[in-house]
C-alpha cells in the first residue's frame, strides 16, 4: 500500500525570498524540528507520498502560497498556507512565542508577566483561526479519492505548540464531514485514527500551567488529546503533560512509565471518550550524514581559520539560537567566573560563542540579544591581552562554521534553562575530532539520555557551571575521548529515521 503521510507545522522545510530582480529564491528552513522531520520523511523512501503543510512566513512565501498547489522543499511537496498577516502575527508572535513558549519553558517574569486581558482574548481568537486553517488544509489533503477507498489514507503528524488545537479540530471535522463513509484508517467506528501530535518543547507542571486562563488551558490540552498519540522528547515532559490532563481536565490518566530504554509509550489519557497514548520519542542525529557534511570544503575552511585564530589554546564552544531559554547570559557569566577565579586559564582558552538571531519581532528577544552582546564585550575588555582575546561572539548564522567549531571543541557548553531536547548537545560529540567534554544542563531533555557521560549542571548555578568548565578543561585526554565516544554513540542511537518511523509505526503505518 502506498504510504500517505501529512505533516503540519508552523515553519516548513523551505522558505522563499525575493531577489533584487523580483525573482524567487529558496532556502532551507532551520531548526531541529525541520531537520528531524525532513530526514525522517526522506528515510521512508519512494513508497511514501507525503505533503507538508506549513504557514507562509514572509511576503515571498505568500506569493508562492497564493499560487496554490504544492512546491518542493528538499524534495518534499510543501503546501504553504496564506494566513492573513495580522492573524498570523497574533497566533505566532503573541500566543505561540510570547505565551506558550514562555509557559512551557517556565520563563515568565511572574511579578509582571503574563497578563491576560482583552488583547490576549483577541490574540487567542487568532490562534484558533490559525489552527482552523491548518485543520481545513489537512482535511483537503486527507480527503482524496484514494482515501475514500482506504488506499493511501493518511497518517497525520502535527508538530508543536503552535498547533495544539489542530488535532481536535481535524478529528472533529473529519467526523462531521465523513462519518463512517471512508474505509481504511479513516473509516470505521473511529474515523480519525492515525493522528499524532509531537511537542518539541518541554511541558510545564500543573502549578505553572495553571497560569493560563482556565478555558485556554483546557482548550490546549483538549486540542492535543484529539490526537491518537501525543509525543515528547523526554519522559519528564510527557509526565508533566499527563499531570496537567489529570489536574486541569480531570481526565482519566494511566501512567505506565517507559518499559525499557529507548522510545515507547509512557501512559494513556482517556478524555471525552477517546484514548490518547502518550509516548516518548527522543530525537537524535544521523551521525553518518552529519560527519559527511562536516568533511565538505566549506566546513574544512572554517575549521582551518578557527584553529589558526585560536592557536593551541583550548576551545570552549557553544552554538545556540539567541533564545531566552538557552541561558546564554549565565553561560557567559560562568566563563567570566572561570577566568576570574582560575587565572591559570587566562591566555590558554578561547570561548567561541555562536548566538544566532531568533524571533527578533519580540522585544524580549531583542533585549536579551543586547544583554548577550554587552556581557561578551565586558568579558573581552576585562581579560583581553595584546595577543589573546578570550571570547569570540558570532551573531550571524553560519552553519558550516558551527560544524567546524563543534569538530574542534575541547568543551561543549549546553546550559539551557529548559529545553525539549537540544540537538547541539548531540551533534557536538558526533562531530568532535578528538572527543569533547560536554557541560550539559540537567534541564535539557537530552540530559535523560546523555547524563552518564556529560558533566551535568544546574543552569541557574553560575559557580557550578564555572566549576564544570574547569573540570571539562582539565579532563584527561583518555577520559574525554571515552566520554565523547559514548555521547556520540548515544546521540546516534535515535536518528531521525527511527524517530519518525517509530511514530508512524505506532500510528499503524505499514500495517
Ligand atoms: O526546533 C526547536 C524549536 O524549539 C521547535 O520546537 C520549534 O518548532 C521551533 O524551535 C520554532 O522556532 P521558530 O519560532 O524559529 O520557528
Amino acid at each position: 500500500m502506498n504510504q500517505r503521510v501529512l505533516v503540519a507545522s508552523n515553519r516548513g522545510p523551505v522558505s522563499y525570498q525575493f531577489g533584487a530582480d523580483g525573482s524567487l529564491t529558496t532556502s532551507r528552513g532551520g531548526g531541529g524540528m525541520i531537520a528531524g522531520v525532513t530526514d525522517g520523511l526522506a528515510a521512508l523512501g519512494p513508497e511514501a507520498s507525503t505533503t507538508w503543510i506549513c504557514a507562509a512566513l514572509s511576503d515571498a512565501d505568500r506569493a508562492v502560497a497564493r499560487r496554490r498547489g504544492t512546491s518542493a522543499g528538499n524534495g518534499i511537496p510543501v503546501r504553504m498556507l496564506d494566513i492573513a498577516p495580522d492573524v498570523f502575527d497574533r497566533a505566532y508572535n503573541r500566543v505561540a512565542n510570547s505565551t506558550l513558549w514562555f509557559l512551557l519553558h517556565q520563563l515568565f517574569d511572574t511579578p509582571n508577566q503574563p497578563r491576560f486581558g482583552r488583547e490576549f482574548r483577541r490574540d487567542w481568537e487568532s490562534y484558533l483561526a490559525y489552527n482552523e486553517a491548518f485543520a481545513d488544509a489537512l482535511i483537503e489533503e486527507a480527503l482524496t479519492p484514494e482515501a475514500a477507498t482506504g488506499e493511501g489514507s493518511p497518517q497525520v503528524l502535527i508538530q508543536d505548540y503552535h498547533l495544539c488545537l489542530a488535532p481536535r479540530l481535524f478529528r472533529d471535522r473529519l467526523r462531521s464531514r465523513l462519518g463512517g463513509r471512508l474505509g481504511g484508517r479513516l473509516g470505521g467506528a473511529d474515523p480519525a485514527a492515525g493522528i499524532g501530535h509531537f511537542c518539541h518543547t518541554p511541558w510545564a507542571p500543573p502549578d505553572y500551567y495553571r497560569m493560563l486562563p482556565d478555558d485556554v488551558g483546557r482548550a490546549l490540552l483538549d486540542g492535543i488529546l484529539g490526537a491518537d498519540r501525543a509525543g515528547f522528547h523526554a519522559e519528564r515532559w510527557a509526565t508533566a503533560f499527563m499531570d496537567c490532563c489529570a489536574a486541569v481536565l480531570g481526565a482519566d490518566v494511566r501512567r505506565t512509565g517507559l518499559a525499557g530504554p529507548g522510545p515507547g509509550p509512557v501512559g494513556r489519557v482517556t478524555y471525552r471518550g477517546h484514548v490518547t497514548e502518550v509516548a516518548v520519542h527522543p530525537l537524535g542525529v544521523d551521525a553518518a550524514a552529519l560527519r559527511e557534511r562536516a568533511r565538505a570544503g566549506d566546513v574544512r575552511a572554517h575549521a582551518g581559520a578557527l584553529r589558526r585564530a585560536a592557536g593551541d589554546r583550548k576551545l570552549i564552544v557553544r552554538v545556540d539560537r539567541t533564545e531566552l531559554s538557552k541561558n546564554i547570559v549565565r553561560g557567559l557569566a560562568a566563563y567570566r567566573e572561570l577566568l576570574a577565579t582560575r587565572p591559570q586559564w587566562r591566555g590558554r582558552v578561547v570561548h567561541l560563542a555562536f548566538a544566532y538571531p531568533s524571533r527578533s519581532a519580540l522585544a524580549e528577544y531583542r533585549a536579551y540579544t543586547d544583554q548577550v552582546r554587552e556581557l561578551a564585550r565586558q568579558i573581552s575588555e576585562e581579560f583581553r591581552t595584546a595577543d589573546w582575546d578570550p571570547l569570540v561572539l558570532e551573531v550571524k548564522d553560519d552553519y558550516p562554521r558551527s560544524l567546524a567549531a563543534c569538530a574542534l571543541a575541547d568543551v561543549l557548553l549546553v546550559n539551557p534553562i529548559r529545553d525539549g531536547m537540544n540537538l547541539v548537545a548531540q551533534e557536538g560529540p558526533v562531530l568532535s575530532e578528538r572527543g569533547c567534554a560536554l557541560v550539559l544542563s540537567r534541564e535539557a531533555g537530552a540530559a535523560a539520555t546523555l547524563a552518564a557521560d556529560a558533566l551535568l549542571v544546574n543552569p541557574y548555578d553560575v559557580t557550578e557551571t564555572a566549576d564544570a568548565l574547569q573540570r571539562a578543561l582539565e579532563m584527561p585526554d583518555a577520559e574525554r575521548q571515552r566520554r565523547g565516544a559514548a555521547l556520540a554513540a548515544t546521540a546516534a542511537a535515535d536518528p531521525p529515521a527511527r524517530w519518525l518511523g517509530g511514530q508512524l509505526a505506532s500510528l499503524g503505518l505499514g500495517s
